[in-house]
């Protein structure tokens, strides 16, 4: 775990960590736990469980609840997001207070919604940083390098291997499920990923691809999902072309997969982020490789909650690959056993 201490200065007050005993949140609850002792609290639904930890009882689906809690704990300086509220009123409430937020939600939806809320952020003095965590989050990272790197990308690949033997969090899952009833307009593709030979990804609605295009101008952006076991993969894809897709567009049925999937264990806990940038017959490609997503996930989160705590992440809503200081974040993350590789040349297509 992460334990050296974060450079420059640093404003007080409290961070609140909601979902902070999740698969995600106990990542970030520890590390920034160690870097500003005494100024964590977990929060989640289960007030027996945030006790225990030093706690508090929040619900996102519950505004008005979310209000009273900062104003009972009254020095809430940061709010983690390790947990995806229905819409953008929380997050909207933080910032107009000049809370300062970090987001590791994944749909483009709501990111496109707090990003609107921008100019009260500003008025407020808070800062925002969203797409934080492996995709998106890395993805978007490594796609500014990629698209550096091929002097303005045309088109950029993101691939995402998942392993399917991971203890990935039932907010993931169902976020995984309710991505399986969205329209995929395009095509699966077969990509080489380190570690794991040569895979076939299928199109997901990870929120980098609507958002890189915009932040970068890049006109092209996919990004694909495959789960370690190639036979775990094959099925989860058939069955979406034969109907799960529909099916867990229903919240009661996905709810029963959700508890199912949580319980299906068939493959490793390792991942990969592969990214490839294409212009003209330039071509760049960087992999990330590591285990557990979601502590991977958090790692960021950390990260980006230090960098906006030191004061070097101006007032307004940024995405993470916006953010000058957490560029370097693939090396940082070599500490903690996440491998970073890159291949640049030409290629005749
Ligand atoms: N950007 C990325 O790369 C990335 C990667 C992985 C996950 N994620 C996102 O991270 C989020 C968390 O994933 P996870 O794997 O950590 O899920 P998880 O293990 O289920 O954790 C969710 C946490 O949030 C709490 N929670 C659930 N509903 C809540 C509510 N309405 N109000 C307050 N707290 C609530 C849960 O506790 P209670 O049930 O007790 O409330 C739990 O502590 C998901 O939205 C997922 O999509 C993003």
């Amino acid at each position: 775990m992460t334990t050296a201490k974060p450079p420059g200065p640093d404003s007080a007050g409290r961070i609140l960590v909601v979902g902070g005993y999740g698969a995600v949140g106990t990542t970030v609850t520890s590390v920034l736990g160690a870097w500003f002792p005494g100024r964590v609290v977990p929060a989640g639904r289960d007030e027996a469980k945030a006790r225990r930890l030093g706690g508090v009882r929040v619900d996102v689906g519950d505004p008005d609840g979310f209000r009273q809690t900062l104003d009972l704990l009254g020095d809430v300086t940061l709010v983690v997001l390790c947990v995806e509220p229905p819409d953008t009123t929380i997050a909207r409430l933080c910032l107009e207070r000049g809370i300062h937020l970090v987001d590791v939600g994944a749909s483009a939806q709501l990111l496109d919604g707090v990003t609107d809320v921008g100019l009260p952020t500003r008025q407020a003095g808070a800062s925002a940083v969203l797409s934080v965590g492996v995709a998106p989050g890395l993805t978007n990272v490594l796609a500014r390098r990629a698209h550096e790197a091929v002097g303005g990308a045309e088109r950029i690949d993101l691939t995402l291997l998942l392993g399917a033997g991971e203890h990935h969090g039932a907010d993931a899952l169902r976020w995984t499920l309710a991505g399986l009833a969205e329209p995929v307009p395009a095509r699966p593709a077969r990509i080489e990923l380190p570690g794991y030979g040569t895979r076939t990804a299928h199109p997901f609605p990870f929120s980098d691809q609507y958002t890189l295009p915009r932040t970068l101008g890049v006109p092209r952006v996919t990004t694909r999902l495959c789960l370690d076991s190639r036979p775990l993969t094959a099925a989860l894809f058939a069955l979406r072309r034969g109907g799960l897709g529909r099916l867990a567009g229903s919240t009661r049925a996905r709810r029963v997969l959700t508890h199912v999937m949580g319980r299906v264990h068939l493959g490793n806990d390792g991942f990969v982020v592969g990214v490839d940038a294409w212009r003209g017959d330039r071509h760049a490609a960087y992999a990330l490789i590591g285990r557990e997503q979601s502590r991977a996930t958090g790692l960021v989160a950390a990260y980006a909650a230090r960098e906006v705590l030191t004061g070097t992440v101006p007032a307004g809503v940024h995405h993470i690959e916006q953010v000058a200081g957490l560029a370097g974040v693939p090396e940082e993350l070599g500490g903690q056993g996440i491998s970073l590789l890159r291949h640049t040349g030409r290629v005749s297509r």
